[in-house]
């Protein structure tokens, strides 16, 4: 195992869920063996790689609240190396039913613990808040990929974001790092989203990805199909741009064992 990187920013419609799927694609294409867990009750990581309901035995919630093994919930994609753990609407009752356990932000860094040898990377898709399930995913991870989208407020939500991540460092994950930031949907024609990607360069300096993520329909059209964009339209200017990334990303790593 090199890192479980946790995909997280409370603030929605960011990227996170796209950023999950591509990067995780991306690396298993580059020969990493990945996990990609889906920590949202929204699902839409587990519908953007097409599966169905009835596909599912056991995902994170059965994990979580009925003592399922975590091996009875890894599911094989269409990827060779890449594995998902799924979600759907039930885990919001895992959030529940973490309220009543003694170890409560524990939980999921105990459930991924025997897969140390099996995967390279384990990521986590966040949902938008700031409840227990995504305590777990930052305690449960080695650092954090935050990504940002190109847009009016965007540094306002990143301090709040840094600060709290500071804050689970010194309470509960003191290992917990920043692993870098993602600029999202870059609008090249668009002053704002240079404005906005310079603030955050400045801001951020080395932490921030030299990969920018173009805004780039197609990115959005994939999951319609079930599919990665990197497998549905490997030749497009996003999926490139997730291939690239994955390659700074295991660059950046490539010293881990
Ligand atoms: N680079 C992009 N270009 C165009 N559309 C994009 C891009 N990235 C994401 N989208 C689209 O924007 C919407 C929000 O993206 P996504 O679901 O990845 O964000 P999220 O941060 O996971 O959202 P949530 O906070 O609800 O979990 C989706 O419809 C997605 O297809
Ligand atoms: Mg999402």
């Amino acid at each position: 195992m090199k890192k479980v990187i946790a995909i997280t920013n409370q603030k929605g419609g960011v990227g996170k869920t796209t950023t999950a799927l591509n990067i995780s694609a991306a690396m298993a294409l580059e020969g990493e063996r990945v996990l990609i867990i889906d920590s949202d009750p929204q699902g839409n990581l587990t519908s953007g790689f097409g599966i169905k309901k009835d596909q599912i035995k056991y995902g994170l919630y059965d994990v979580y609240s009925s003592g399922v093994s975590v091996d009875e919930a890894i599911m094989e994609t269409e990827i060779p190396r890449l594995r998902v753990i799924t979600a759907n609407s039930d885990l919001f009752g895992a959030e529940i039913d973490l309220l009543e356990k003694n170890e409560r932000e524990t939980t999921l860094r105990q459930i991924i613990q025997p897969l140390r040898d099996e995967f390279d990377y384990i990521f986590i898709d966040c949902p938008p808040s700031f409840g227990l399930l995504t305590l777990n995913a930052l305690v449960a991870s080695k650092s954090v990929l935050v990504p940002v989208q190109c847009e009016y407020f965007a540094m306002e939500g990143l301090s709040l974001l840094i600060k709290l991540l500071w804050r689970i460092r010194g309470s509960f994950n003191v290992t917990l790092d920043l692993e870098g930031i993602l600029l999202t949907m870059f609008n090249r024609h668009l002053a704002l989203s240079h404005h906005i990607a310079e603030e955050v360069r400045k801001a951020f300096k080395a932490k921030v990805y030299d990969t920018a993520i173009p805004r780039n329909i197609l990115l959005a059209e994939a999951s319609g199909y079930g599919k990665p964009c990197i497998i549905y339209a490997p030749d497009s200017p996003g999926a490139r741009a997730y291939a690239e990334l994955a390659k700074e990303i295991i660059n950046e790593n490539r010293l881990l064992v």
